[in-house]
């Protein structure tokens, strides 16, 4: 069952053609949101009509767009607005997303992020050997001493305050940033999201690259597994993906907004609800 409570139609199978094990990401920015909402499913578009902040609807729609293109890309589908329609992003009870094409739940790992105005979704094959996927957007901005304390573990506090704030390259408020947005990308991957106790999920961050930006970081889970993650700094945003078996970081796919280039944006802020009807 899906997050309404409805019965979900069999997976279908794998395409020809469908990628071995390896992932791609894709990211947009609220700029390039198409207009009107021809775009979304009767599905999609139910769950858009009950939401009356403007926040959350501004989220929801990027996160949408974000996740159908990132299919079409992957799978080489057209991105008109009929077509985008046939692919949904819906979410499972516990809130993890999942893609459906034509009604049928696709074989595909998806995860979706988003962070002032751009969204990212990292996508890799189900039973492809890519196991579940987490990604997470954050910007680094200034992090308090009590979000240190509160939310890291006493081992990520001690590398915050000390080695990656001696770091010119990084510095304490990126690093407080970097774990708090890898601990929301590993607790993506186990679906938990922010139900677990965030520091029942120890960081490590590394700083070799490893290519097209990216650096390691493992999350540790108290009695739990080990999952791989990748980082990469892009201007002001960070970008984290974990994954619950190891490969390669993941590629991006054609049409990406550059994350390096991209304004944040909080284009809510003059408007925090929606008027009834729109
Ligand atoms: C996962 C979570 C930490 C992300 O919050 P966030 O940092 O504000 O937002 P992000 O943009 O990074 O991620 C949002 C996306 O995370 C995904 N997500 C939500 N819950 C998830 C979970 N349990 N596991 C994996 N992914 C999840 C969804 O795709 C969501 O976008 P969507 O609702 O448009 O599909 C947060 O949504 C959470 O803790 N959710 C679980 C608790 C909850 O109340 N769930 C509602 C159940 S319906």
């Amino acid at each position: 069952m899906d997050e309404t409570g409805a019965a979900v139609r069999a997976t279908a199978p794998v395409r020809p053609g469908a990628p071995a094990a390896e992932r791609h990401w894709w990211a947009g920015h609220e700029d390039a949101l198409p207009d009107g909402l021809e775009w979304l499913s009767a599905r999609e578009r139910a769950r858009l009509d009950a939401m009356r902040f403007t926040k959350r609807r501004n989220e929801y729609l990027l996160r949408r767009w974000v996740g159908k293109r990132t299919v079409a890309a992957r799978v080489g589908l057209d991105t008109d607005p009929a077509s985008l329609a046939r692919i949904e992003l819906l979410n499972w009870m516990t809130g993890a997303p999942y893609v459906a094409l034509e009604g049928v739940v696709a074989p595909w790992e998806i995860s979706l992020s988003d962070r002032a105005g751009c969204a990212v979704a990292v996508i890799g094959a189900t039973g492809s050997g890519a196991g579940a996927l987490g990604i997470d957007l954050e910007i680094v901005e200034p992090r308090s001493e009590g979000f240190v304390t509160d939310f890291l573990t006493r081992a990520e506090q001690d590398w915050v305050r000390g080695p990656a704030a001696a770091d010119p390259g990084l510095g304490r408020d990126a690093a407080a940033n970097l774990v708090w947005s890898a601990k929301e990308a590993a607790l993506k991957v186990l679906r938990l999201g922010l139900r677990a106790d965030t520091r029942s999920v120890e960081i490590t961050v590394g700083s070799d690259l490893l290519g097209d930006g990216w650096a390691r970081f493992t999350a540790a889970r108290h009695g739990g597994p080990v999952m791989p993650g990748w980082w990469r700094r892009d201007g002001v945003y960070l970008l984290t993906v974990a994954a619950q078996d190891d490969l390669d970081p993941p590629t991006v796919l054609p049409g990406a907004t550059d994350v390096a280039v991209a304004t944040p944006v909080h284009s809510w802020v003059g408007r925090p609800l929606v008027t009834p009807g729109e």
